[in-house]
């Protein structure tokens, strides 16, 4: 495609497929989704003057992985979102197929994204350039000729997805990258300008320093900072999406992860020292390339593609659309611990409420819905107990305790969803479980125990699949409260 039809095409897409995209009972309500097409990782997550800026990545045209542009998208309360002009697009010789994954700084009163572009020949071969652009209003940016060309030596071209921050006045970078013995790495980069980088070093990686095999390319690093709640130390964080681990048990499930690790970044050597085993953020089938960034009243809030690369059989693609962004979380750490909690403006949408609190023994059914909040409490259990949730005919999402394995269990093999695996997690022995569970129209988002644990699964349950219910094998307490989203 000439790149400057581009513009031309995305608005014939659009119109095009706009009706039957928004006709799916399968579109979410609270949820980012492209208006048509694909979209994949969030990008670009700031607060710019005021308003939350969320860029992702978005194939107009399509739903496989091409044309990727930067959508955008602007909110007041990281619910309600409104979407502005394409931001950036595969219109110039640096990114002219495909504007890849980035992130945005806010510096002296204007908003930089900093992105990838990418460039393949017809041979296949690949060109990767880091760039910026610059806005002053957060909706015009005027794109700068790349920063960074290609990659250090002993790395391949795959080299992308820069995240931003700055520190003692200078500004860094850390971006994903393969070296040359095909081993996914995460490497520094400094400027004192925004426009010139210069390479620092590799800060981490497969078979660098504690980790051994560990991918064979890592995407969309992220690192920041968090105070431990409890002991007020700081604890550095790496989060990355390492691409080529192989299942261990109820581990690497998704054909590609992502997770972190904790540990204390040298900025001299440099080095990100490790100090904890790697984490896997999310336990459920649809979670990937998360961004964050730290908001105004100090939260660190992160959101993630809710979906990963090649696992992408979904059955919206009849309906001209693919994938959405989960919500966003507040990220804390507590005794040394990672908790990813919802954020408070969640409140804000509840409406109508109900309430349920009974011995259960058996089946019971508590409500419908298909778009809510839900909390609840289970205690005085000695058996599995759990929740159905968007129950009819043919589907069912069961969220469940399975006593004698100690494990919770998120049960989506009722539905459309192509893999219908069971995705678990190892909860020890346990005399409550809490669980907060937000239902969208195809998603589930379960935070367990204050946020120890985040399952994240999109589901696809036929027409009309509301209904609600809990069950014990034997007893349990329960206690419900379910909000209907307003
Ligand atoms: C991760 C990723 C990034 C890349 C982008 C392209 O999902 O592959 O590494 O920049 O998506 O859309």
């Amino acid at each position: 495609m000439d790149f400057k039809d581009v513009e031309k095409k995305e608005e014939e897409s659009v119109l095009e497929k706009k009706e039957i995209v928004e006709k799916d009972f399968w579109r979410q309500k609270y949820h980012i989704q492209g208006i048509v097409g694909l979209i994949n990782d969030p990008n670009g997550f700031s607060q710019f003057k005021g308003k939350y800026h969320m860029f992702y990545q978005w194939n107009p045209l399509g739903t496989i992985h091409k044309n990727k542009t930067w959508a955008h998208s602007v909110s007041d309360d990281l619910l309600h979102w409104e979407r502005l002009g394409t931001a950036l697009r595969p219109d110039t010789w640096y990114s002219k197929d495909g504007v890849y994954s980035g992130s945005a700084i806010v510096d002296d009163g204007k908003l930089y994204l900093f992105y990838t572009g990418n460039v393949k020949d017809c041979g296949g071969n690949r060109e990767s350039y880091q760039c910026l652009a610059v806005s002053s209003d957060g909706e015009n940016f005027e794109r700068w000729e790349p920063s960074i060309v290609n990659q250090p030596d002993g790395y391949t071209r795959h080299i992308r997805d820069p995240k931003i921050w700055k520190k003692d006045g200078k500004f860094y970078a850390v971006i994903g990258i393969q070296s040359e013995d095909l081993e996914g790495k995460a490497v520094l980069y400094s400027s004192e300008n925004i426009k010139d980088w210069k390479f620092e070093g590799e800060i981490a990686g497969a078979n660098h320093g504690k980790l051994k095999d560990f991918g064979f390319m890592w995407e969309c690093p992220d690192y920041f900072q968090l105070k431990d709640e409890k002991t007020g130390e700081i604890k550095d964080l790496l989060v990355f999406s390492p691409q080529g681990l192989e299942p261990e048990g109820d581990l690497y499930n998704n054909k590609y992860q992502t997770g972190y690790l904790f540990g204390k970044l040298d900025y001299e050597k440099p080095e990100f020292e490790i100090s904890s085993d790697f984490v896997e953020i999310d336990r459920g089938h649809d979670f990937y390339a998360p961004q964050s960034m730290e908001d105004d009243k100090g939260r660190r809030i992160i959101v993630g593609w809710m979906g990963v690369p090649e696992e992408e059989d979904f059955p919206t693609v009849k309906n001209e659309w693919i994938h959405c962004l989960t919500l966003p979380r507040e990220l804390k750490v507590i005794n040394g611990r990672l908790y990813q909690l919802p954020i408070k403006e969640m409140e804000s949408i509840r409406g109508e409420k109900i309430e349920f609190n009974e011995k259960v023994a058996g089946e019971v059914k508590v409500g419908t819905g298909t778009t809510y909040e839900l909390k609840t409490k289970f205690s005085n259990f000695n058996s599995d107990f759990g929740l159905k949730l968007r129950t009819g005919k043919n589907s069912e999402t069961v969220l469940k305790f399975d006593y004698n394995d100690k494990k919770f269990v998120l049960d989506r093999t009722k539905g459309e969803q192509p893999d219908k695996r069971l995705r678990k997690v190892y909860l020890g022995n346990i005399s409550e479980l809490e669980l907060t569970v937000f239902v969208d129209n195809s998603s589930v988002e379960v935070f367990i125990n204050s946020g120890q644990e985040v399952f994240s699964s999109r589901i696809f349950p036929e027409k009309g699949a509301d209904g609600i219910s809990v069950f014990a094998n034997e007893n349990a307490s329960v206690k419900i409260e379910k909000w209907e989203w307003k």
